[in-house]
């Protein structure tokens, strides 16, 4: 038609030529409709196909559990919490209210690995791996990049030997505070019997003493501190699980039911409120998986 029309468009009137240029308008008019539907049913057709696979895809990426806790979540009325099964918490446990809005974080290292069947306590030094964990533990402590405050010890050779090596890891070096308080010792009879009975407690334990050096170290900001504290402390696993056990308000008793590892990092946090944050409990990831004791 296209053809027919160059060849006798001169012969053809002006309205007939008219009608051959609307014609052709119309026919392109509707060609583009046409395709112009087309395309807005298949843009739509794999919008919805979409939404909806997003929607039954969602599914398997919940765990069964949490689905089901989320929804329980939903359903759980505020006076459905037991009084009786929820723990309680004193927030005056030490003693203070809030004075300052500053935090108090603390750093609680175990020792490295020593010789724990040496003749005297002076001879109880770190190994050759006891001092190598603690040089993982002072680059992580570097690491942080936090400018720390004080750097102490509880006074036994191993304590001494692992925050020298910690110190020497430090880009800003510390000097060592010693806290013969800190020293290790028995804080209560573990629950359940685990050879350790109360009457040991009673002539090994020095419980006035630990209570003493956790009083010293775990309270919230008092109205002389303005600035939040970083602390470093290296000590003993007994007296680490007490005081983990105490600041969290868990029964005392408690503290064998969990070990730390040699050089491990107990990262606490107490706000100016005295809520308690614990960010890691005997974190040692940063130690080489073979050279990890306890
Ligand atoms: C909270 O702890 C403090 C300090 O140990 C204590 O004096 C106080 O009686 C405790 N309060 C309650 C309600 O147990
Ligand atoms: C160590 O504990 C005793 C109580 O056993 C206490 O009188 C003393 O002030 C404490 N020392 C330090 C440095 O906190």
């Amino acid at each position: 038609m296209y053809a027919t029309s160059k060849n006798t468009m001169p012969q053809r009137s002006l309205a007939s030529q008219m009608c051959v240029i609307c014609l052709h308008l119309t026919q392109r008019f509707l060609t583009l409709r046409f395709l112009f539907g087309l395309f807005t049913g298949i843009f739509f057709t794999i919008i919805i196909y979409h939404r909806n696979e997003s929607v039954v895809d969602k599914q398997p990426h919940f765990r069964a559990d949490q689905s089901k806790f989320e929804y329980e979540k939903n359903q759980l009325l505020p006076d459905d919490v037991s009084v009786k099964t929820s723990a309680g918490w004193n927030s005056s446990w030490d003693g203070l209210k809030r004075e300052t809005s500053a935090l108090r974080h603390l750093y609680l290292i175990r020792h490295g690995q020593y010789f724990d069947n040496a003749q005297s306590l002076s001879e109880m030094k770190l190994t050759i791996l006891g001092r190598e964990q603690l040089k993982y533990t002072g680059i992580r402590l570097n690491q942080m990049n936090i400018q720390f405050n004080r750097l102490i010890h509880s006074g036994m050779v191993r304590a001494l030997e692992s925050a020298t090596i910690i110190n020497e890891q430090l880009d800003q070096k510390l000097t060592l505070i010693q806290d013969a308080n800190l020293t290790e010792g028995l804080p209560v009879a573990p629950v359940p019997y685990a050879g350790i009975s109360q009457r040991d407690v009673d002539s090994y334990g020095d419980k006035a003493r630990i209570d003493a050096a956790f009083a010293t170290y775990f309270h919230r900001a008092r109205h002389n501190q303005p600035r939040e504290t970083h602390d470093i402390l290296v000590f003993h696993a007994n007296l680490l699980r007490y005081f983990i056990c105490k600041v969290m308000q868990f029964p005392t008793q408690a503290w064998l039911r969990m070990t730390l590892n040699h050089g491990s990092i107990t990262q606490i946090t107490i706000l100016s409120d005295g809520s308690i944050i614990m960010k890691s409990m005997g974190d040692s990831g940063f130690i080489p998986a073979n050279k990890v004791t306890f």
